[in-house]
This record gives C-alpha cells, sequence and structure tokens, in this order.
C-alpha cells in the first residue's frame, strides 16, 4: 500500500467567527498559549511522516508563509545575544526536510474546490487533509491522530474520516455520516450528508478535520456543482467517492477541540496552557485558586 508523504491545509477560510482578531491576520495563526493553530497542525502531520505540505491560501495569508520560512532578521538578533533557546523554537517551526508549497485558492468556493486546488501537486497519490480549525491532542504515549490514520491506511487502503459522535442539536455544523460496523472502532460509511438539520440527520456520528483520501476523489470534486451554504463541498466529493469504492469512517483516540468556535479555541488554551513543560504548573496552580 502506498505510503501518504503529501498533505492538503485548506487555510483561506475568513475567520469571520474570530473578528476583530483575525482582521488582519490569519486566523491559523492565532495562539494556542505560544504556538499558531496551523503548526499544531503541522507537527502532527510531521509526525505522520507526511514529508510535503500543500497549504491552500488566499488574501491575507502571507503570515503563513512567513512562519513556515526563515527569520532572517530575527534569527541574526537572537544569535547575537546568544539567545540560543529561543532560536531553536524560531527554527523548530520548520521541521527538516519538508517541503512547503503553497497554492492561492483565488475565490471562496468551498473546502471542496479548495482541496481540489491541491491536484497538480498531489499527482495520483493518496493524501491527507487537516483542517486546522480542529485541534488534537491525545494522552502523553499516544500517537497523534493523523499517524493512527495513516497506519490504518496502509492496513485497509480505504479513504478514511476521522468521526466522533456530537450532540444531535450540533449535527448542522458538521459532514455526518451513516455507518455498519466493521472492525473495532472502524466502520464502513453507507452515507455522508453535509451539515444535515437534528431533525434530518442521518445519525449523530460527525466528520472531523482530518481525512485520508484516495486520488480518485478528484475526478469527482472536479465534476461537483454547489452543495450546502452554496460551497463545493469536500463531503459532496465524498459522497460520490463512494459509488465506486468503500470509504471508513474512524473512531480515533484522543481529544478534539474546535478552535474554529471562541468556546473549543478556550478549552484548547486551557488544555495545552495544563500541558505546557514551562508553564503548567503555575498555570493549574492559577486554575486551583480560582475555585
Ligand atoms: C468542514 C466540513 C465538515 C466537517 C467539518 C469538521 O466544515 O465541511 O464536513 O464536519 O469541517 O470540522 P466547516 O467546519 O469548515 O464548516
Amino acid at each position: 500500500m502506498k505510503k501518504i508523504t503529501k498533505a492538503v491545509f485548506p487555510v483561506a477560510g475568513l475567520g469571520s467567527r474570530f473578528l476583530p482578531a483575525t482582521k488582519a491576520q490569519p486566523k491559523e495563526m492565532l495562539p494556542i498559549v505560544d504556538k499558531p493553530l496551523i503548526q499544531y497542525a503541522v507537527e502532527e502531520a510531521v509526525a505522520a511522516g507526511i514529508t510535503d505540505l500543500v497549504f491552500i491560501t488566499g488574501r491575507n495569508k502571507r503570515a503563513i508563509e512567513d512562519h513556515f520560512d526563515t527569520a532572517y532578521e530575527l534569527e541574526a538578533e537572537l544569535e547575537a545575544s546568544g539567545k540560543t533557546a529561543l532560536l531553536e523554537v524560531v527554527r523548530g517551526a520548520i521541521p527538516k526536510g519538508i517541503n512547503c508549497i503553497y497554492i492561492r485558492q483565488s475565490a471562496p468556493l468551498g473546502l471542496g474546490h479548495a482541496v481540489l486546488c491541491a491536484r497538480p501537486v498531489i499527482g495520483h497519490e493518496p493524501f491527507a487533509v487537516l483542517l486546522a480549525d480542529d485541534l488534537m491532542d491525545v494522552d502523553a504515549g499516544q500517537k497523534p491522530v493523523l499517524a493512527q490514520m495513516t497506519d490504518l491506511y496502509t492496513q485497509e487502503g480505504a479513504s478514511l474520516l476521522a468521526v466522533q459522535d456530537v450532540p444531535r442539536a450540533e449535527t448542522g455544523q458538521y459532514g455526518i455520516v451513516r455507518v455498519t460496523p466493521y472492525k473495532p472502532n472502524l466502520e464502513l460509511v453507507d452515507s455522508i450528508v453535509e451539515k444535515p438539520s437534528p431533525e434530518t440527520a442521518p445519525s449523530t456520528l460527525a466528520v472531523v478535520g482530518r481525512y485520508v483520501l484516495n486520488n480518485g476523489i478528484f475526478d469527482y470534486l472536479e465534476g461537483l456543482g454547489k452543495g450546502a451554504g452554496g460551497e463545493i463541498q469536500l463531503t459532496d466529493g465524498i459522497a460520490a467517492l463512494m459509488k465506486s469504492e468503500q470509504v471508513l469512517a474512524y473512531r480515533y483516540a484522543g481529544r478534539r477541540f474546535d478552535c474554529g468556535s471562541k468556546l473549543g479555541y478556550l478549552q484548547a488554551t486551557v488544555a495545552m496552557g495544563l500541558k505546557h513543560p514551562q508553564m503548567g504548573k503555575a498555570f493549574a496552580d492559577y486554575l486551583e485558586q480560582l475555585k
């Protein structure tokens, strides 16, 4: 089975839910403690053996390119003042041996369209998609979520969607799958629909922002019209792919923070703050004192 070495990061979204913080900076650059959201997703991809990072960007997203590039002046300053630990932090944002590729999505036509923009770079290989809004956390010693999925892909060879149960009232925020049991934590997808209302949702099993997709998806995305919300939806491409091959839903091990919502963002900040190697203890003491 082909190894997954390429990942797509759709980062062209406007981030309107975080205005005014996102007026002049991409939402993917909002920090959780001291790292931007996009860096968490990139580190997860690299831990899964991804070597080519394909960012689908848009207007106002230059900060992402700068973040994963050398910062000459800053590095020179840190070096001259002997701040070697900070210098390592700055340099560490770009993992060694990794290629960053940027493609502009010239109009916000939807997630399916964003993924299709990556086609010339992906070629004929299977690939991963990571939505940086979804910060995936795992316990110490546990494999990161994308690595769980790429490992599973080498066994199954089928496209994989990370899924979790959500309250029925929230189905309208997600792609929702109907499934048949297959293996532990792994189900056969029978149908998928984008953002159904709680009344019409076929289940409460929601797709979260991690996918491993077979290359055949591109042909279907190519032919898609507008779906939910007037956008070209990745979910509709997956529904079309299911006509020719089985797609699997994977109940990942770990915890997801929906950093596209303010509450999820705050929850992630607390969780990552508590885990932080330098600040964790002091932050835990502070929270204790608030009780
Ligand atoms: C996107 C997808 C949706 C998926 C969700 C996961 O929606 O379209 O199917 O469930 O990501 O976060 P968005 O959050 O961009 O509206």
